[in-house]
């Protein structure tokens, strides 16, 4: 458990013991640092219980706090809000007691077992920024929930089923009509088949087929067949499609590691299909699939909505299933191999009503246990400068991989290292750019929009991903030269920087809990800003080397190996490398 609990749970008893009940108390930060560093404001929730003046509880309470001796500076202000400040030894204590095993001072809950839904790629297409922000936010959730003692799984959900690959397919007919894929009787060995097409051609291949579907009804006509073909497993058809997601999936998984971004389950849509029947045995035994122009439709509404709530389509007149239909099969394909306590989707904020309609549809025919959370993670947009996603410079969709490319670019610039090959500098300025996008990233809380800036984000000063990885490689540095002083422990804090320090250290696991509340990593990337502004004030003032006492040197010492670790982590699960210098 955490310091900051046990001592809110003693709080608890020294309220007790002062003769009032209280459920919880919240220590928290002083806004008021003169009076204190933390205050007690649970008076005025006992005032009302108790019938009594809050400022007569605290009196109360204060006599009972005088008792502890880590509590100094103890007093009340105005009406009844306490003010306590922890004593320098106190803090100095518990630091060393966290210092090597940081993540031991966290509030673990009871443990799960989660599934998170992140990613989304589509096979066949390019990864493009609006795919950024699910990569980012979700494998910094599956970090995060590791930590915080949960199973988990990361799972891709590629988009591989319906009628993009048989567009593909179809236009890939055109361009090679002789394929053995195409040839009915070809008796031959599919694996052997060299497909001419690459993950570029792939890319080319479906706007070009996507338009011409557009303008010529015949040809969409044709790539519903090859849809249903591939759908049926039809052998040349499904070979040839199992061999694009091949293609296509190194190439997504070469981007996603790019961006440190990567997965337990590489599942596809299709791999839900054979669920289909099971679940469309359990809607129609319930009675659930409503006949409708053809179609097949769940009535997902309730009589609380204020806004209009659409059936959701089960069946499409032409009798493929639906967008919704595969991620209801996949709820069932997961309970059956997971069977988890709780399902992340971390899925653009714009697909809200999907994701609503699925979640309703799947609790009324039960498909998973009622206690079994299903969550939607819901994001905002990355734009440009007008307010629209982000673009190329002419209007087009921006690539993943050039977006990457450009921020590579604006941090090689920006890297001074001498004495480094081409090489060596490249994966430094890879690792930098990767940190000042993804933080960039995930300042915002996850709901809101923001406008990609990238001279902003990829600046070496101020609340950056370059200037967080410079401090603690500066960190680190400091501590690779200390290494010859064989440094014990915090012996005291002899500034106010450094009980600064100390506080928002004993805050991570406060931190830590509210972001798995939130799912949004605002709180983890204002606090590492905090924690590194404050070391580095502090390390602006101390020549720590150079300095002749030692109870100071070493004590600034441990303090210094102390935030690196607890940076490490919180970089660690923001998904972020840190280079070995820059
Ligand atoms: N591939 C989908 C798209 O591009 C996103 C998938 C999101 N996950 C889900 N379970 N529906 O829109």
């Amino acid at each position: 458990m955490s310091i900051i609990k046990v001592i809110n749970n003693e709080l608890k008893n020294v309220f007790k013991n002062a003769g009032y009940d209280v459920e919880n108390i919240n220590l928290l930060p002083s806004n008021r640092k003169d009076l204190g560093d933390f205050q007690i404001n649970e008076a005025f929730q006992l005032a009302k219980q108790y019938g009594k003046n809050p400022r007569a509880i605290a009196e109360d309470v204060v006599k009972e706090l005088e008792k502890d001796d880590k509590f100094t500076n103890i007093n009340i202000a105005g009406p009844g809000f306490i003010n306590i400040t922890l004593t320098n030894e106190f803090l100095v204590e518990q630091l060393n007691n966290i210092s090597g095993n940081v993540v031991d001072n966290i509030d673990k809950p009871e443990s799960k077992k989660v599934v998170i839904d992140f990613g989304g790629a589509n096979v066949a297409k390019a990864l493009h920024v609006g795919h950024l922000r699910s990569a980012n936010l979700g494998e910094a959730l599956k970090r995060l929930a590791r930590v915080m003692g949960y199973t988990v799984w990361g799972d891709t959900h590629l988009g591989d089923y319906g009628r993009p690959l048989g567009l593909v397919e179809l236009e890939i007919k055109k361009m090679y009509p002789d394929l053995p894929f195409f040839d009915e009787n070809y008796e031959g060995d599919y694996s052997e088949v060299e497909l001419p097409i690459t993950n570029d051609d792939l890319e080319r291949i479906y706007p070009l087929a996507s338009t011409k579907s557009k303008e010529d009804e015949a040809y969409l006509e044709e790539a519903r067949e090859i849809t249903a073909k591939i759908q049926n497993k039809e052998k040349g058809y499904y070979e040839l499609w199992k061999k694009i997601i091949e293609i296509s999936k190194a190439e997504i998984k070469k981007v996603y590691d790019s961006l440190n971004v990567h997965y337990d389950l590489w599942y596809g849509e299709s791999d839900a299909i054979p669920y289909v029947d099971e679940l469309t045995k359990i809607y129609e035994d319930k009675n659930l699939l409503i006949d409708s122009e053809g179609a097949k439709i769940v009535e997902v509404a309730e009589e609380t909505d204020k806004a209009p709530m659409p059936p959701l389509l089960y069946i499409k007149s032409n009798g493929s299933i639906s967008y919704e239909t595969t991620d209801l099969a996949t709820i069932l394909q997961r309970k059956h191999e997971f069977d988890p306590d709780e399902i992340w989707y971390c899925i653009d904020g714009r697909q809200e009503l999907h994701v609503e309609q699925v979640f309703r549809a799947a609790r009324k025919a039960e498909l998973v246990r009622p206690d079994v959370k299903l969550e939607f993670i819901g994001f905002g947009t990355m734009n440009g400068q007008d307010g629209k996603p982000f673009k190329t410079r002419d209007g087009g969709v921006m690539t993943l991989k050039s977006l990457i490319e450009l921020v590579n670019e604006e941090t090689l610039k920006r890297i001074k290292l001498e004495n480094l090959s081409d090489e060596e500098k490249q994966s430094i300025a890879h690792k930098v750019a990767i940190a000042c996008l993804k933080y960039s990233d995930l300042i915002p809380y996850r709901g809101t929009d923001y406008i990609f800036e990238i001279e902003k984000f990829a600046d070496l000063e101020g609340k950056t991903g370059s200037y967080i990885l410079y401090s603690t490689i500066r960190m680190k540095s400091l501590l690779n030269k200390a290494e010859g002083i064989k440094f014990d422990k915090i012996h005291n804090l002899f500034s106010e920087d450094e009980k600064e320090i100390a506080l928002t250290i004993l805050n991570l696991p406060v931190v830590l809990s509210k972001t798995l509340e939130t799912k949004s990593m605002n709180e983890i990337t204002d606090y590492l800003y905090k924690l590194t502004s404050q070391y580095n004030k502090f390390y602006a003032e101390n020549k720590v080397l150079l300095e002749e006492n030692q109870d100071k040197q070493f004590s600034w010492l441990a303090l210094t190996k102390l935030v690196y670790e607890v940076n490490c982590l919180l970089i660690d699960i923001l998904g972020i490398e840190v280079p070995d210098k820059m």
